[in-house]
């Protein structure tokens, strides 16, 4: 017997020992982790329970028949993090560049299989040269029984997609169906087709990294939710991810402990928004003062900036929390906001996370380009997402709500369950100086001193109509709020909120406009 463990204990080692320390030293020069320092640095100590790290390929074309593949390129198990069960699967670049086969794809997909069934998050590093040339159709294979399973698992375990590493071709579909995507910034990229083929193709020439790094991703496409410097970082950002999240869509999001009193009131906040309703300001700053502790995590913070999504706490509850940015762009709606406020809030309501909206925007970006881009079509999301959303929704008018955009910020009208309005708030069809040219035109062309006139009807619309009163006079605004208030009336409506439940008709799944 003894023998037989021997042998099994040198079996295990030579797995351990992935691609060997050659390869091991090219991925530390690289500034990368190996697949499992990458686990073990995710993972709460000592945690981690590999499963299937016996599996091999049965490939024999092209040489694989003489190809060990220790591992087969991915490490793949479950452990905690924060105490809490989290399933993960690491691709290890130091084994055939952490390429796809069947094998290799079987051990993720099981441990996705098994995510589900438990209803725990489930992780997936990448770092990969994509689909393992040598094995052909059985590589492809395995990409479409992750794809589909990224998309029986949306929406019932969080998944979280870290790119550490190239992930190409195909390869970029898993990470672009799961949840949120984490990108390391100068050694991760994605792209479908990489900057060779471009080349061929279109005469372009681009770096990996000008092409698909983790700023472009961040800033440009959208793809990435969350980017940082380096590996040890981007874990931690990890970390705070998961302490907001539930385990699963049948579970609430843990409550952590906050020394931040549900009552504390800010008098400072009502400062923050200037006198003149067209100078710009930092609606961060409003979050900061009003959530436990000043305490939330952006994401996508580098796109769409004229919107702020963030995860944040109120009295230890996870909120998630829209905000138009008057900083960027006036706050304006436009596709790229559409898009990543409604995927946000799509995500929240999948998982039970009650959703905050803080609105001051001057409307919907007006343009030929918005329009032919399709701004109906993406700003359709927004009104669907919040609709459709049945968790808990609070809303705060801070300035400006007009027109549409009014509507589509979470207003009572599409199911918000608190609507709150600052002094400051000018809820109305437009702003006064458009709406004052329309209806007064007349008394203002006609008048001795046009300017002036207009000045007076800009002055006397704003007086009667650009505020928060005509909205409290119909109850779509629940109450007009000092803004030092904020916190414990958020909180206080949250805690109101907690028992509610909405029935919808049964249907096979609603048509959400993409
Ligand atoms: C088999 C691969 C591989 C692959 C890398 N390797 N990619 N083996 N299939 N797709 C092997 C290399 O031969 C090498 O083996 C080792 O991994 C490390 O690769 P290097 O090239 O030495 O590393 P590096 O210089 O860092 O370059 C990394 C790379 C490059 C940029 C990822 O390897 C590359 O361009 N690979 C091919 C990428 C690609 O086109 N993949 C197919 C995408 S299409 P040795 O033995 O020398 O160490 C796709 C379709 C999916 O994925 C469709 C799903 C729907």
């Amino acid at each position: 017997m003894q023998e037989k463990i021997d042998q099994l204990s040198e079996r295990r080692k030579r797995i351990l020992e992935g691609g060997g320390a050659k390869r091991i030293a090219a991925q530390h020069e690289k500034g990368k982790m190996t697949a499992r320092e990458r686990i073990e640095a995710l993972l709460d100590t000592g945690s981690f329970t590999e499963i299937d790290a016996f599996v091999e390929h049965r490939c024999t074309d092209l040489g694989m028949d003489e190809v060990k593949a220790p591992g087969e390129g991915v490490v793949t198990g479950y452990g905690t993090v924060g105490g809490r069960l989290t399933y993960v699967f690491a691709q290890d670049f130091t084994v055939i560049g952490g390429s796809l086969g069947e094998a290799h794809a079987k051990k993720i997909t099981k441990a996705m299989d098994m995510a589900i069934k438990v209803g725990a998050p489930c992780i997936g590093i990448n770092d990969s040269g994509g689909a393992r040339i040598q094995e052909g159709v059985d590589a492809l294979c395995g990409y479409g029984e992750i794809f589909y399973r990224n998309v029986a698992a949306s929406g019932v375990i969080p998944q979280i997609s870290v790119i550490m590493g190239p992930c190409a071709g195909g390869a970029v579909y898993s990470p672009a169906l799961t949840d949120f995507v984490f990108m390391t910034e100068k050694t991760a990229n994605m792209f479908i087709t990489g900057p060779q083929v471009i080349k061929a193709v279109t005469g372009e020439d681009v770096s990996a990294e000008a092409l698909g790094g983790a700023l472009v991703h961040a800033g440009t496409s959208g793809v990435a939710h969350f980017t940082y410097p380096d590996e040890a970082s981007t874990i931690a950002g990890i970390k705070k991810l998961l302490s907001f999240l539930p385990q699963n869509n049948v579970e609430d999001p843990p409550l952590a402990k906050t020394q931040d009193a549900p009552t504390r009131r800010d008098e400072d906040l009502a400062k923050i928004i200037p006198d003149s309703s067209n100078k710009p300001y930092d609606v961060r700053d409003v979050i900061r003062r009003v959530f436990d502790a000043g305490d939330f995590l952006e994401v996508q913070p580098l796109y769409a900036m004229n919107i702020v999504t963030c995860f944040a706490r109120l009295g230890g509850r996870s909120v998630g929390v829209i905000a138009n940015q008057p900083k960027v762009m006036a706050g304006v709606l436009d596709i790229n906001a559409s898009d990543k406020a409604s995927r946000f809030i799509r995500t929240c309501d999948a998982f039970n996370i009650p959703l905050v909206t803080l609105t001051d925007t001057a409307g919907y970006l007006p343009g030929v380009g918005q329009e032919h881009a399709g701004v109906i079509r993406h700003g359709a999301k927004l009104l669907y997402a919040y609709s459709e959303a049945t968790v808990p929704k609070l809303t705060v008018i801070l300035r400006k709500a007009y027109g549409g955009a009014y509507i589509a910020m979470c207003s009572r009208h599409l199911g918000a369950d608190q609507v709150f309005a600052w002094p400051s708030a000018e809820i109305a069809v437009m702003g006064p100086d458009g709406a004052a040219n329309i209806i007064f035109k007349k008394e203002i062309d006609e008048a001795a001193d046009p300017a002036a006139a207009r000045k007076d009807k800009i002055a006397e619309y704003k007086e009667n109509f650009a505020n928060p009163y005509k909205a409290a006079l119909r109850g779509y605004v629940d109450d007009v709020i000092d803004p030092a208030d904020t916190r414990q009336r958020l909180v206080g409506a949250l805690a109101m909120l907690l028992g509610k439940r909405v029935q919808k008709p049964v249907r096979k799944h609603g048509n959400f406009p993409v």
